[in-house]
């Protein structure tokens, strides 16, 4: 089905890529996405990095992990894409080789940098992951010891010290939102705070 076609019965689909440090809130605002789209009909699918590491605890933080990791949630969210299934998907994915990698596999992929500061994930540290980072009991930490590349060209920037959950979330919809599709009538929620 061409493009045109699939705007036009509603079917269109895409990739929503949330990318960015640990406690950055990407989860915080893909999940109110998530909600939001399904109220309005949207089927959607929910891809959630540290959920599908519970599923195969084995996935482990080396460079060459990460990008296997990456790569495939990628292929899985391409495939659900294909077959008009809307994918939010939230993962760390700090390589931006690994990043163009799922991009070029996606119809329509957009690329949401959740740019939350270090210092500020670090303050929140949801997980008390940076504290065991700190002292040196995980190597490896994204942010610290271990690279994260920011998107060159996002096409969008959320900094939750700057937006509130409401207003990233509505920014998100905004992006994607779309004349002829189910998408057209989507509203935001009350402001919530995203973390302590
Ligand atoms: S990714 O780098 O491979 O894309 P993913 O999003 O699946 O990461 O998982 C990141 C989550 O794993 C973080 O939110 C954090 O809870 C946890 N984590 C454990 N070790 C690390 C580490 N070394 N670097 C980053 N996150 C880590």
């Amino acid at each position: 089905m061409s493009r045109e076609a699939a705007l036009k019965c509603g079917t269109e689909s895409a990739v929503l890529w949330f990318t960015g440090l640990s406690g950055s809130g990407k989860s915080t605002i893909a999940e109110e996405v998530c909600r939001h789209l399904r109220r309005h009909g949207v089927r959607v699918e929910y891809l959630d990095g540290d959920a599908i590491r519970d599923v195969f605890p084995a996935t482990g933080f080396t460079r060459a992990e990460r990008d296997a990791h990456v790569r495939r949630v990628g292929f899985l969210a391409s495939r659900l894409e294909e077959h008009g299934v809307f994918v939010v998907a939230a993962l760390v994915s700090p390589y931006a080789d690994s990043r163009q990698f799922v991009k070029r596999l996606c119809k329509n992929f957009v690329e949401i940098h959740v740019s939350t500061p270090f210092a500020e994930c670090e303050r929140r540290d949801v997980k008390g992951l940076y504290a065991r980072a700190r002292r040196g009991e995980i190597k490896g930490f994204t942010g610290l010891d271990d690279p994260y590349e920011p998107p060159p060209y996002p096409d969008l920037v959320l900094d939750t010290t700057a937006v509130s959950l409401a207003e990233a979330t509505s920014r998100v919809l905004r992006q994607i939102e779309h004349p002829r599709t189910a998408l057209r009538f989507v509203q935001t929620s009350e402001p919530v705070s995203i973390q302590s």
